[in-house]
């Protein structure tokens, strides 16, 4: 299937893809974007404790897709860590996972080990899989069936990891990583080609305290959940990193997925920092001969063209892109 690019006319492919996520602020932003932008065919959604439980975290992103008319199934996968306890952000993303926006109550889930390895499995044809939690999910389809993983998935993009930027979970670490750094180690280790879009580029994607404001006091429905999804995001950027506005990051892992060419990569030999302390979940460049992966990692990013894309599927009736910050 293609759709015609109405600036050039050449025809853009619509590519398919699965979502494994964590809802959350913002991969019900990211979500949202998949399900209206006609490039992405999403096929299924996998769904993975960290920003809240498994429960709420399949009942968040069950809501999402239904207030995009996708129908698209929701799988829930495995509910915590290979080997270390649980723990969720619920002072980023509050105590249900969405900003504590009023919503109905959660339906008790049954974990699955294998709800990646069945997402796969169903599709006919190879599709870009799209991380935008912790990597259990993925680190268990390849445990059980690597063959299968190897040949459905054609790219990995993972809103995961931190080279440079200031880290959202410790100094350095970036929060996904930081979860399950073990399965994290173990899809580094398979080396599918993945991408990492990761704290480098994400934080520089903030929309402004204002532009949240403008949402919420909007008479439009839609504004005002956006507005109080995102001003949950605000206050706790504002109390935690000084910032007047949020950033948010899992929509850019969704925009470059279909969009590569918007992004600088740069291809690193990494290692995940596996220790207890400060610098559990660091993505680290290694040197010499200690033991990496070759990694594709995200630097720099489009923000004109990200912006304008966020503009013109999620905030486009309200909202322009001078909201975001520069
Ligand atoms: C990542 O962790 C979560 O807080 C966000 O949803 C994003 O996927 C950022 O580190
Ligand atoms: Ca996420």
């Amino acid at each position: 299937m293609n759709r015609e690019s109405p600036q050039s006319g050449i025809p853009k492919a619509v590519v398919p893809i699965i979502i494994d996520t964590d809802p959350g602020i913002d991969d019900a932003l990211a979500i949202l974007l998949a399900v209206r932008w006609t490039r992405c065919h999403l096929k299924s959604v996998t769904v993975t404790y960290g920003n809240t439980t498994l429960d709420l975290a399949t009942r968040n992103a069950r809501l999402v897709m239904a207030r995009g008319g996708c129908d698209a199934t929701v799988r829930p996968g495995w509910d915590r860590p290979l080997i270390r306890p649980l723990v969720t952000a619920k002072e980023t993303h509050g105590k249900d996972g969405m900003g504590d926006l009023v919503l109905p109550p959660a339906e008790p889930v049954e974990p699955g080990t294998s709800a990646l390895r069945d997402a796969l499995a169903e599709v006919d044809h190879p599709v870009t899989l799209i991380t935008l939690g912790p990597l259990t999910n993925l680190a268990l389809a390849l445990r059980q069936n690597p063959d299968l993983v190897r040949t459905r998935v054609a790219r990995h993009v993972a809103m995961a990891g931190n080279i440079e930027a200031r880290g959202n979970t410790g100094p350095h670490s970036e929060f996904n990583i930081w979860c399950d750094p073990e399965a994290a180690a173990e899809v580094f280790r398979a080396e599918l080609g993945t991408e990492l879009v990761g704290l480098d580029v994400t934080r520089k994607l903030v929309i402004s305290s204002a532009a949240v404001q403008k949402l919420m006091v909007h008479p439009d429905e839609e504004a005002q959940w956006f507005g109080k999804l995102l001003s949950y995001y605000v206050r706790f950027h504002a109390k935690h990193e000084g910032l007047q506005g949020a950033v948010i990051n899992d929509p850019l892992a969704i925009a470059l997925a279909m969009e590569p060419s918007w992004g600088e990569m740069q291809s690193l030999p990494l290692r995940v920092d596996l220790s207890d302390g400060r610098m559990r979940g660091r993505t680290e460049v290694s040197s010499g001969s200690a033991s990496h992966s070759r990694m594709q990692v995200y630097r720099q990013f489009d923000h004109h063209r990200v912006h304008k894309l966020l503009i013109e599927h999620l905030f486009g009736r309200w909202l322009t892109p001078a909201d975001f910050k520069k």
